[in-house]
């Protein structure tokens, strides 16, 4: 989700293989464009680009089993919805997977309109049908966190 020119995406279709497929999904036509010729270039055929707009990824529905949003959650102009369609779109075990820079960490040499902390992700998220299921705490600048739908929590349309 949000994937830009593709970095994660070329990645993810290398570890799904030639049976799995990875659904590329930007707002931005431009972005598509070009991890579309950059998967030409290295051959790679099982991602496809998806245009969303600004509260609807266009995904299909329980169909994904994971969405990893890396240094896009915070970009949301309507995260709320963004969330509810994304649940939607989940398999009953899928994960939705958020990486963001460390706001609790001021060495992290990013502004902070583009950091989140633990607490505001999970302010946010588990309120709207989701709950943390694991966390990874190593990489150097951001946070690793995943969730599943949690049933408990009725998401409202
Ligand atoms: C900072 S870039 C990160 C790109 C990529 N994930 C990476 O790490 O290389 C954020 C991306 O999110 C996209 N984006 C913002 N809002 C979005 C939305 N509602 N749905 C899909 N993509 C969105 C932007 O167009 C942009 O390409």
């Amino acid at each position: 989700m949000g994937c830009g020119n593709g970095f994660y995406s070329l990645k993810l279709a290398e570890l799904v293989g030639k049976k799995g497929q990875v659904l590329a999904v930007d707002i931005q036509q431009e972005m598509l464009h070009l991890l579309s010729e950059r998967a030409k270039e290295v051959q790679i055929e099982n991602i496809k680009p998806v245009l969303g707009t600004f509260t609807d990824p266009k995904l299909p529905p329980g169909g994904v089993d994971l969405i990893l949003l890396v240094d896009v959650y915070h970009e949301f102009s309507h995260p709320e919805v963004m969330l509810k369609s994304m649940r939607k779109s989940l398999k009953p075990d899928g994960r939705l997977v958020l990486v963001e820079f460390r706001l609790e960490d001021p060495q992290v040499p990013i502004k902070l309109l583009h950091k989140m902390s633990k607490d505001q992700i999970l302010k946010e998220i588990p309120p709207n049908g989701y709950k943390l299921v694991e966390q990874f705490d190593k990489l150097p600048w951001q946070h690793v966190m995943f969730f599943q739908k949690d049933d408990a929590v009725t998401a409202t349309e």
